[in-house]
């Protein structure tokens, strides 16, 4: 099916009901007191509300959208992905800090065509009080409390004048020395982290955000919000969207400037 053929507002009103689901599930227990935590083959924590908001966003998908796929980090890859609309679901982003009862997180669904693209994104914040969302061709939104309104990167259009955010030190290779000497060529640096770093570049808050190492359920949601609010989305080499391995989001008029200084 191509684009034209799907109704991108209707899947864009499905993702914002599941995201619905999602907060209802992830806020119950968060900050429980018997939150259960495990530890992953890759080392890495899930919690029982992780795989919860998972197995229920893949309930209602099968039902809503029987012939899509779907793509989740607690439960799986299709083994082809080929000529098909999938979901990719990242159930809580930001688990570390989800069980520690820090509320930087965020639940994640992404609709990519079958040529690749991403063309709906929902990302809820619910212990923000925030949200963030996009399809092609539509814009970008946020909602804080009651108030909804449209997005865009900022203008800030010299490096020296940047604020740029990232997670941590992890993941950056042969490349971290670079990435450490970049923060003496720019304004400013923080790391807020996870999906905050991409969804302050697409309100204008920050001009660039990088993490050098992710899947594309952490970025799948992220690269059409930032692209609808007007940035670019791409990989530490430049390769445009979710796919790369890792992500950089820009308000676009620093994105070439950027990878040149990290090459
Ligand atoms: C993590 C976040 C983080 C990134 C890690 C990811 P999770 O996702 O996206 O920003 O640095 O590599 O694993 O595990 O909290 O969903
Ligand atoms: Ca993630
Ligand atoms: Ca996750």
């Amino acid at each position: 099916m191509s684009n034209n053929a799907r109704d991108l507002l209707a899947d864009l009103d499905l993702a914002l009901s599941l995201a619905n689901l999602a907060d209802e599930i992830s806020l119950q227990r968060y900050q429980a007191l018997d939150l259960v935590v495990e530890t992953k083959p890759d080392a890495t924590p899930v919690t029982d509300a992780d795989k919860a908001v998972e197995m229920a966003i893949r309930s209602q998908l099968a039902k809503a959208r029987p012939l899509d796929l779907i793509v989740g980090e607690e439960f799986g890859t299709p083994d082809s992905l080929a000529g098909k609309f999938y979901w990719v679901i990242d159930p809580i982003d930001g688990t570390k800090n989800y069980l520690r009862g820090v509320p930087t997180w965020a639940t994640l669904i992404g609709l990519v065509d079958p040529k690749g693209e991403v063309v709906v994104g929902v990302v809820s914040a619910p212990a923000l009080n925030r949200r963030w969302w996009a399809a092609t061709g539509m814009g970008a939104k946020t909602q804080f409390g009651s108030s909804i309104k449209s997005i865009h990167v900022s203008k800030v259009s010299k490096l020296g004048d940047c604020s740029l955010s990232h997670s941590d030190l992890i993941g950056w290779g042969g490349l971290k020395e670079k990435f450490i000497a970049v923060q003496d060529k720019i304004w400013r640096t923080r790391g807020h982290g996870d999906f905050w770093s991409h969804m302050l570049v697409a309100e204008g808050a920050v001009d660039i955000a990088v993490e050098p190492s992710l899947s594309l359920w952490d970025m799948a949601a992220l690269d059409v919000i930032v692209r609808e609010a007007g940035g670019s989305f791409t990989n530490i080499t430049g390769e445009s969207g979710p796919h790369g391995g890792s992500a950089i989001s820009s308000n676009k008029i620093l994105h070439k400037e950027f990878l040149e200084v990290l090459k």
